[in-house]
């Protein structure tokens, strides 16, 4: 599936500009700068089909990709949360664009919600965490830049976060753990990909 066609299909500003929700979706979302752009790149061995930088708040908008020819499912990239920098109108514009499509799209089949291996999860994750909690929308964690961190520290970190994701009853108990820029984790996040819009 991931070596066959997939494409940018459009941007959301708003929940009105939403795709039709003809086919299954997953969603990946984030601190801002964490790196969902670039996964989403490394998941689907395409450099700059989602568009990355080292400043935090590059992606805007929901961002839609369709995957498969014919479509089988799309992928959403969102924009950061928690982004500290950025006008405090813009980020308020953002939580409720994130919150309001995670909250109530029907065809979202799992949100991945990335975690940065440096950092762990932080009060703002766990907001996220909870509100998906409520709203029953059924997620999985991704620690992202796995190549920034020792393998100690990384395994220690790991049992952290696996930890906080057992409290939360929406959160598939397993972590995945990826590096974009090594290509790692990246096999079993395919899986997981497909597994949760095959389901
Ligand atoms: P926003 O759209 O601003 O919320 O950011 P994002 O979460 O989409 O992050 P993005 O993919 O744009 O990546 C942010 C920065 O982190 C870029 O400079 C990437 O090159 C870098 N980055 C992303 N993934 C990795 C990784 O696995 N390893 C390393 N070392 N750097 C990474
Ligand atoms: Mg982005």
């Amino acid at each position: 599936i991931f070596s066959g066609p997939i494409s940018f299909l459009k941007s959301a500003p708003q929940l009105q500009f939403l795709p039709d929700p003809s086919v299954p979706e997953i969603a990946f979302a984030g601190r801002s700068n964490v790196g969902k752009s670039s996964l989403i790149n490394a998941l689907t061995n395409r450099n700059g089909l989602a568009r990355t930088s080292n400043t935090p708040g590059r992606t805007q908008e929901l961002n839609f990709f369709d995957v498969g020819d014919p479509l089988i499912f799309r992928i959403c990239d969102m924009p950061g949360y928690g982004f500290a920098k950025a006008p405090p109108k813009t980020v308020k514009k953002w939580r409720y664009l994130i919150n309001d499509y995670l909250r109530g799209r029907q065809v979202l089949q799992r949100t991945f919600v990335l975690i940065d291996s440096r950092h762990g999860i932080k009060d703002t994750d766990k907001d996220v965490l909870d509100m998906l909690d409520k709203a029953a929308v059924s997620y999985r964690i991704v620690m992202t830049k796995a190549d920034k961190v020792k393998s100690d520290a990384l395994a220690k970190m790991a049992e952290q976060v696996e930890a906080e994701a057992r409290k939360h009853p929406a959160a598939h108990p397993e972590l995945l753990i990826t590096s974009s820029e090594k290509k790692q984790g990246i096999e079993d996040l395919r899986l997981a990909v497909l597994e949760s819009v095959q389901s």
